[in-house]
């Protein structure tokens, strides 16, 4: 119940972009090939939950319909995308390290009928190359799923935005206490019982939780926990704001913990010397990693995905960014890396 790819029986809050997401994907239902979509917004705000909550319904519709999940931050490559369609949407069982043709052919052989696949974090793809792969297998749609709109159409180049359409897109806000504390109670009686945790503490959680769904979920989470290290049943309301700050490092503990190794190296280095500008974390990057990549790459695709997931703060400093980690003091950070 509160692990963070538990999808729940009913998306709270959500039925405007449940509606898109599934309009995108009717067109299966008849045969044909569904819409792309493009689903956007900040973290904890119901992207994935809500794709693949779209998914499950078509499945209601079709059974049999092909559908894959990628998660592309980490199967960043285009043979690694690939691979996880080739294993999801044709059940394939793949030879060590089968060539990019080939597993397109394997696709494209095997495929039988309209289906399809979630990109998520899809910011996170090294190159877009894989897109048109996707958009020459017949049949086949996607529904991507990243930070900000930019990130991932920014780098198609004129030929791939008029060949591959994206008819959806789909902007997600940050939900409003009101939401959080519904999608809280939702959680907590499934999870915990019909009364173990009161409407104030849920209000306060949601308070506390921004918008984010998932620091919310963590927090509840937390909270149970301290509460029945107790002894108790219920969670009271004193021990809230402990449990919301535990919570923040459990899942900023858990975001690191998926980095991959430029986004390490970038934390580490933050980690070692907080407050460098731009030039100079990159200059320490570029020091530390076997494989640096660009200056312009680290600025567009790893640093602001540190930010979307609250790992790092950005000020600005007579028009230049300072980066340093969020919240806890050095010493803490370096035992987190420990
Ligand atoms: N509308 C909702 N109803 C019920 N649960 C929700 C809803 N929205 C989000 N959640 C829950 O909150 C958590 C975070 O949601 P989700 O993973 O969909 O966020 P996201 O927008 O994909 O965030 P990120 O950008 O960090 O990947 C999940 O555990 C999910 O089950
Ligand atoms: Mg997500």
């Amino acid at each position: 119940m509160f692990d963070d790819d538990h999808l729940p029986t009913s998306i709270v809050g959500r039925n405007r972009h449940m509606n898109e997401v599934t309009d995108a994907l009717a067109p299966i239902e008849d045969g044909f090939r569904a819409e792309n979509c493009f689903l956007f917004g900040p973290s904890g705000v119901g992207k994935t939950t809500v794709a693949r909550a779209a998914v499950r319904e078509l499945r209601q519709e079709v059974l049999d319909v092909p559908h894959a999940y990628v998660n592309c931050w980490q199967d960043y490559t285009r043979n690694a995308v690939l691979e996880q369609l080739a294993r999801d949407l044709v059940g394939a069982a793949l030879p060590r390290s089968s060539s990019t043709g080939r597993l397109i052919d394997l696709i494209k052989n095997n495929l039988h009928g309209p289906g399809v696949v979630i990109l998520d974090e899809a910011d996170q793809l090294r190159g877009t190359e894989v897109l048109y792969d996707l958009h020459d297998i017949r049949g086949l749609s996607w529904i991507g799923i990243a930070n900000r709109e930019v990130d991932l159409l920014a780098d198609l180049d004129d030929r791939i935005t008029s060949r591959i359409s994206v008819a959806y897109r789909v902007h997600f806000d940050t939900y409003n206490d009101d939401t959080i504390a519904k999608i809280l109670s939702r959680r907590a009686r499934a999870g915990l019982g019909p009364n173990a945790v009161g409407e104030d503490v849920l209000a306060r959680i949601a308070r506390l939780s921004e918008g984010d769904a998932r620091q919310a979920i963590a927090a509840l989470r937390v909270g149970a926990r301290m509460a029945s290290r107790e002894g108790l049943s219920a969670i009271p309301a004193r021990l809230v704001e402990d449990a919301v700050a535990n919570a923040e490092r459990e899942v900023r503990q858990k975001t690191i913990s998926k980095l991959n190794d430029h986004q390490r190296v970038l934390y580490e280095v933050l980690a070692e010397e907080d407050g460098l500008i731009q030039k100079e974390l990159y200059a320490r990057y570029e020091e530390a990693h076997p494989d640096p990549v660009t200056l312009r790459y680290l600025r567009e695709n790893h640093l602001p995905k540190l930010e979307h997931y609250n790992l790092v703060d950005v000020e600005w400093d007579r028009g230049t960014k300072r980066y340093s980690l969020v919240g806890v003091d050095h010493s803490e950070h370096r035992s987190e890396l420990a």
